[in-house]
């Protein structure tokens, strides 16, 4: 790495760390606050199978973001593992050097023992799994499509026994709907060695029809919890790490707070997505994207060319919509979270 690579920054200071790559923009749940079934229903047009990066391209596109700075990759949807041969792109990822970090977001439901075995044998290092409540009910009414906690659990001890470990589970919090399971989350997770992350509700896309009121702050959420087990705060990870550490009093591990709305995270965020479609995001709460496709399906463009591409895109960038969220924006088009990931 050169003294140039070492110094480049956007507009605000901010390096260029992470890369999230979604995958595909389908998913076999239709959760309210993503993808509501009024919009995303029987005739919702996804992207055509020509429409989505290959995964020769992929991990072209990888290979030139870790030449300018990336050190961490996730992959994300939709649905990541709806995506045929998933361990295929998992390898070619863990082959580019550079790499430190590989991770996958998924809501768990195809995470079977023989499916978390091979992606941690493609060199897969973490997994994700999102799942936002413990009682059947209240998850079946978020995910919209009658799945069980249950296979979900399991998906999470399958990732955990191939190695894949410590299991992230995440948690979106939203008022009225499952702030009831919070403690309960907490009990269930409390001493299992996996890390439970409450994330706060947000107003990515423009379908979920965000209202602050909806937002179970990160505040409430650590009392409520803290009065039934205590936990104290734990120092982060690594710098810009998205989720505040607390950990157990009794020892029972950790668990973390996401809290994008109350207490924004932008000085730091190094992040950039790339989409289903390859549009290159410096934002989740982005409204438009880089066509990166066009570019990497062009034959007079190099690897130089798109690198030198993605630097000046990052260069110019300005991304901080948590810190100025308001009334205003929330309505903006922002792109979908199923084409982002998240
Ligand atoms: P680790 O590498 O394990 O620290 O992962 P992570 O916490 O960065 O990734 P994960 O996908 O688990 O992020 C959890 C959730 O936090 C996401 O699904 C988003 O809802 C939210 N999130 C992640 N990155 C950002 C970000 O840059 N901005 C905002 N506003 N929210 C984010
Ligand atoms: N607010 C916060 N998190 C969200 N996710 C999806 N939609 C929202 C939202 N509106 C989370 C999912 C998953 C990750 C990909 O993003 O639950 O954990
Ligand atoms: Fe699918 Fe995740 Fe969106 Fe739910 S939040 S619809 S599981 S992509
Ligand atoms: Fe980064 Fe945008 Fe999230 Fe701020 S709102 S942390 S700039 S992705």
């Amino acid at each position: 790495m050169g003294d140039s690579d070492k110094q480049f920054t956007d507009q605000l200071g901010r390096p260029i760390r992470d890369l999230r790559i979604s995958v595909t923009d389908r998913c076999n749940f239709r959760c309210v606050y993503c993808m509501p079934k009024h919009r995303f229903g029987a005739d919702y047009q996804f992207l055509r199978r020509s429409e989505l990066l290959t995964y020769e391209e992929i991990a072209r596109l990888a290979r030139i973001f870790v030449g300018v700075g990336v050190r961490k990759l996730r992959l994300t949807g939709g649905e990541p593992l709806i995506r045929r041969d998933l361990e295929r792109l998992v390898g070619m990822l863990a082959a580019i050097p550079g790499v430190e970090d590989i991770s996958l977001t998924t809501n768990g439901s195809r995470l079977t023992p023989d499916m978390a075995r091979t992606l941690a044998g493609a060199g897969l290092k973490r997994i994700t799994v999102s799942l936002d409540a413990l009682d059947d009910r209240t998850f079946m009414a978020i995910n919209d499509v009658s799945f069980p906690v249950r296979k979900v659990l399991d998906g999470i001890e399958n990732a955990a026994a191939s190695g894949l470990s410590p299991v992230k589970v995440n948690m979106v919090v939203k008022k009225g709907v499952n702030d009831t399971n919070v403690v309960p989350m907490a009990r269930f997770f409390h001493g299992s060695g996996h890390i439970l992350r409450y994330i706060e509700y947000m107003d990515v896309g423009h379908s979920n029809g965000w209202r602050m009121d909806d937002v179970m702050t990160a505040s409430e959420i650590v009392t409520a919890i803290d009065r039934e087990m205590p936990i104290v705060p734990a120092d982060p990870n690594y710098r810009g790490e998205v989720a505040q550490r607390w950990r157990y009093v009794d020892g029972g591990g950790e668990i973390g707070i996401i809290a994008s709305v109350t207490q924004a995270f932008c000085r730091d965020c190094s992040r950039a997505r790339l989409s289903a479609r390859g549009n290159l995001y410096t934002c989740l709460f982005a409204t438009r994207g880089q066509d990166l496709r066009a570019r990497v399906r062009d034959p007079e463009l190099g690897d130089e060319d798109l690198a030198e591409f993605v630097r000046g895109i990052w260069r110019t960038r300005r991304d901080r919509y948590s810190e100025i969220r308001s009334e205003a924006t929330v309505s903006l088009p922002k792109v979908e979270m199923s084409y982002i990931g998240g």
